[in-house]
């Protein structure tokens, strides 16, 4: 089983950023601690055994170590963690140094995602960073020196006044300096993200829906040629290091989330915790029972968009047979599904155009 870990604290707000994370709430972080552990200590699937472990945000960097070695205690009391767990977390570059990184090595985590979203100072700036390109670089060279093997970047696809060339220019630095995995999003302008304004009201003006997917084709090439494979549209590894986490998420494997606005998804149901600090503390959680036809979406859109694909004798089981769909029989003529036994997946250069062949095939 894997677990989720949210940390609901930043240091600054970005512009672009709508997930549920908070400055400015110093104040909570230890309510926020007791009520995590407090969650994790009443877990009804307690003494299961789990595989991976996510520590994401917000940003749980800018919490104290000890917090961090804390929940990792309680998990470790309440659950079974399995020989070669893998155990991630997201960190901004600018709130970690050596000694840190080092701490977190020694309480068992072995994957760090570094949030780069550029090396460029000036774009940087613009979208409320708190680091510019040489402190993300210098934090990848500590991970490394503090012993991490796993490190991934965030890079963000489609920011004001991005170009290919600087893409491409920061992936090949940041591969100098020795990721191992890199996550490239397509920047969305999500409604409750300060740039929605900025861009409704034009004081910011972002790249074309064409702009960006060159910037996306420029960039998968040239990790492709550097030896970096895409396993899923936005992420792209070297070698052995996937993500293990996030390849559960797309393979339909259950997990349970724990904090503010987590997500867990077992024995069918999903669960989201509440996204402020207010429902969270009462326990409030919003319950939900996919329908079969929700599944079979689900299982088609999750398994076509990385390499794991779509099993389909489990859409069967759920009531779909989707040899008899037109459009199937039609792609996988042209080459652009392919089958192997049971498992269907799709041509990785078609990626691009994923959501409308996704669409023609649902039920
Ligand atoms: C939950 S954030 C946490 C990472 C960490 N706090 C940081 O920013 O360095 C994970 C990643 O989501 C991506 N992200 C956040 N908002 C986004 C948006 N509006 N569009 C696309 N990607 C976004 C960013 O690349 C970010 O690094
Ligand atoms: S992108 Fe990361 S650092 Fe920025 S506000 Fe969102 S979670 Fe916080």
């Amino acid at each position: 089983m894997a677990i989720y870990l949210h940390i609901p604290f930043c240091e600054s707000k970005c512009i672009y950023c709508d997930f549920a994370s908070f400055c400015n709430a110093e104040n909570e972080k230890v309510r926020y601690l007791k009520s995590l552990n407090a969650e994790i200590d009443n877990s009804p699937y307690k003494g299961r055994e789990i595989d991976t472990i996510y520590i994401g945000g917000g940003t749980p960097s800018c919490v104290k170590e000890e917090y961090i070695e804390e929940l990792l205690s309680t998990l470790r009391k309440n659950f079974v963690f399995s020989n070669n767990i893998e155990i991630s977390m997201e960190c901004n570059p600018n709130s970690v140094n050596l000694e840190k990184l080092k701490k977190y090595r020694s309480l068992g985590l072995n994957r760090i995602s570094f949030g780069v979203q550029s090396l460029h100072d000036a774009l940087l700036k613009k979208i409320g960073r708190l680091h510019n390109g040489e402190i993300a670089l210098q934090a990848i060279k500590m991970a490394q020196r503090a012993g991490f093997e796993n490190i991934n970047a965030d890079l963000l696809i489609g920011l004001p006044n991005s170009t290919i060339e600087g893409i491409i220019d920061d992936a090949g630095k940041l591969i100098q300096a020795g990721i191992t995995h890199i996550s490239a999003y397509m920047l969305q302008v999500e409604e409750g993200a300060k740039l929605y304004a900025l861009v409704k009201s034009g004081k910011i003006f972002l790249p074309t829906d064409d702009e960006s997917v060159a910037q996306y084709e420029a960039l998968v090439s040239f990790l492709e040629k550097k030896g970096f494979i895409r396993y899923e549209i936005s992420n792209f590894a070297k070698g052995q290091h996937e993500c293990r986490h996030n390849l559960k998420y797309w393979s339909g494997a259950e997990y349970l989330g724990f904090g503010l606005g987590a997500h867990s998804y077992v024995e069918g149901v999903r669960k989201a915790n509440a996204r402020t600090f207010e429902g969270y503390y009462k326990g409030e959680i919003f319950m939900e029972k996919l329908t079969p036809k929700e599944s079979i979406e689900e299982m088609i859109m999750l398994g076509l968009r990385c390499r794991l694909g779509f099993s389909k004798a489990k859409l069967f089981k759920h009531g779909y047979k989707i040899e008899n769909n037109i459009n199937f029989k039609t792609y996988l003529s042209k080459g652009i599904l392919t089958e192997n036994g049971d498992r269907v997946h799709l041509n990785p250069s078609y990626y691009g155009t994923s959501n409308y062949i996704i669409a023609n095939l649902l039920p």
